[in-house]
């Protein structure tokens, strides 16, 4: 048996970038949904008001589900409720995982939090995970954070072993990068020391433009010790999608198989470090 499989604890992964429009969403539903073809138990949590990555598991108004959902989850455990199940949505896919689904709460649960102070509402996501992980239910959490740092941002890298973070290669993308890392840096001095960066996923790579090649020189330069993964190739089709804004076209195979890989390879790099620390 795997060393992991005895201690159960789930490795909780963060896809975060205050930059909107980068595929924090897309990235965590390729990650998730490949994960649960795996057959790994694991959750979902949408912690973003717009409800993407609800949106895009087939949940077309997670608005209307006030009793669910990740900030009803934490607006239960600040009252002092520990069973935090019943928040809880089951994504009945052909390879089903459980998702908290975001919603417009969410935007409240911001305000809530900043007005209890950083000391606690830092801490409050990971400490109401944690009561639901005494289940041993998850072995893997994918948090989907809205494209701002807010508290619940921040409280997603408290909560996480790990970031990834999607980056659209354009001019000035290495700022907003630098902006996120002294986020981070910040979150490791005050709260959690062992909080990693798993990568940098360039997303919407199109070779044919300059930026493209200006954005991997500056990212060897400013920040050599930062993983890489293999770019997604920007596809046109792509934005040509449904309603919801995150579905692939049919015809964008090529970006939909790039996600796909890097999802499989990112879930391969994953077991692999947490196998062995
Ligand atoms: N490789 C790609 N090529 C073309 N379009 C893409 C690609 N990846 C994602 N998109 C599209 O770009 C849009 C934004 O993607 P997504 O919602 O995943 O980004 P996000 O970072 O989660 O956005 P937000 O900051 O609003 O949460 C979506 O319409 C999505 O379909
Ligand atoms: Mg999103």
């Amino acid at each position: 048996m795997k060393v992991r499989e005895l201690t159960m604890k789930p490795i909780i992964i963060a896809i975060a970038n205050q930059k909107g429009g980068v595929g924090k969403t897309t990235t965590a539903r390729a990650i998730l949904t490949k994960m649960a073809e795996k057959g790994f138990r694991c959750l979902g949590i949408d912690l973003d008001s717009q409800g993407n990555l609800s949106q895009g598991f087939g949940i077309d108004f997670p608005e209307d589900l006030h009793d669910q959902g990740s900030a009803a989850l934490l607006a239960g455990y600040l009252r002092g409720e520990r069973d935090l199940l019943p928040y809880i949505t089951r994504i009945e896919n052909k390879h089903p995982f459980d998702l908290l689904v975001g919603n417009d709460a969410l935007d409240d649960m911001d305000e809530l939090l900043i007005k209890k102070g950083e000391g606690v509402s830092l801490y409050t996501l990971k400490d109401a995970l944690d009561a639901v992980q005494f289940d041993k239910k998850y072995q893997y959490i994918v948090i989907d954070c809205k494209p701002s740092i807010t508290i619940l941002t921040k409280a997603a890298m408290v909560a996480a072993n790990g970031i990834l973070i999607p980056v659209e290669p354009k001019y000035y993308s290495e700022k907003g990068l630098n902006r996120l890392l002294s986020t981070i840096y910040d979150i490791r001095r005050q709260a959690n020391p062992r909080l990693e960066i798993y990568g940098v996923l360039p997303n919407k790579v199109d070779d044919r433009q300059r930026q493209t090649k200006e954005f991997y020189l500056l990212m060897a330069q400013c920040f050599p010790d930062l993983p890489m993964y293999k770019g997604i190739p920007q596809s046109v089709s792509v934005s040509d999608t449904d309603a919801g804004g995150y579905m692939f076209a049919r015809r964008s195979k090529a970006a939909i198989a790039a996600f796909d890989s890097f999802a499989e390879e990112f879930l391969q790099r994953l077991e692999e470090h947490h196998e062995q620390l």
